[in-house]
């Protein structure tokens, strides 16, 4: 399944900071139980890198992404253990230069019109929101629709399964992340 189609299917980026291959056996095992296609292992665990190698290898239909992804460097290190996209907390030209000479999909924090714009101009209409709550939640993506009509976001940061529906009902929501299911 193509990282977007899995995304748009699940509605939710589920986001875990994972220490070990014994702890993603376990979360493999609950997203198969939930029927969850996707997970975005952050990198803010020494074992990001491997945990992802780890999970393509033992679920091969299962779409792993890297979160908190900073540097050119991590990103590399996202693609060579099989990441099938890339997330960071904002928006930096030299990761989407690698990440788009590296053929990956990556989806860069924004919270401002002129991050948007950035993104834009890079060629970036998929994008995460961040972080939702605090940049003004569901008002903040309202006020932007009119602007940015070919955009969607993909709130993370504050979202619970409490707000998670005031998100999935606005049409320029793709999907929400958050560490809530993780
Ligand atoms: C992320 O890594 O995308 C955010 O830290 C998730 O934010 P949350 O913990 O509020 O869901």
């Amino acid at each position: 399944m193509d990282w977007l189609e899995a995304v748009e299917r699940a509605g939710v980026i589920p986001v875990a900071m994972l220490e070990s291959e014994e702890e993603a056996w376990f979360l493999a095992g609950a997203l198969e139980e939930a029927g969850l296609p996707i997970i975005e292992v952050a990198f803010r665990t020494a074992a990001a890198a491997a945990v992802i190698r780890y999970l393509r290898r033992g679920w091969p239909a299962l779409c792993v992404g890297a979160g908190t992804v900073l540097t050119p460097a991590q990103a590399e290190q996202a693609f060579q253990a099989g990441a099938c996209f890339i997330v960071s907390p904002g928006l930096d030209e030299g990761l989407a230069a690698r990440c788009q000479s590296l053929r990956i999909p990556w989806i860069p924090g924004v919270a401002t019109p002129t991050e948007i714009m950035v993104a834009l101009r890079l060629g970036l209409t998929v994008l995460k929101f961040f972080p939702a709550e605090a940049m003004g939640g569901t008002k903040t993506l309202s006020a932007l629709m009119p602007l940015f009509p070919d955009v969607r976001f993909i709130p993370t940061g504050g979202i619970t399964s409490r707000n998670l529906a005031d998100y999935l009902k606005l049409p320029n929501v793709l999907a929400c992340g958050g560490t809530w299911l993780g």
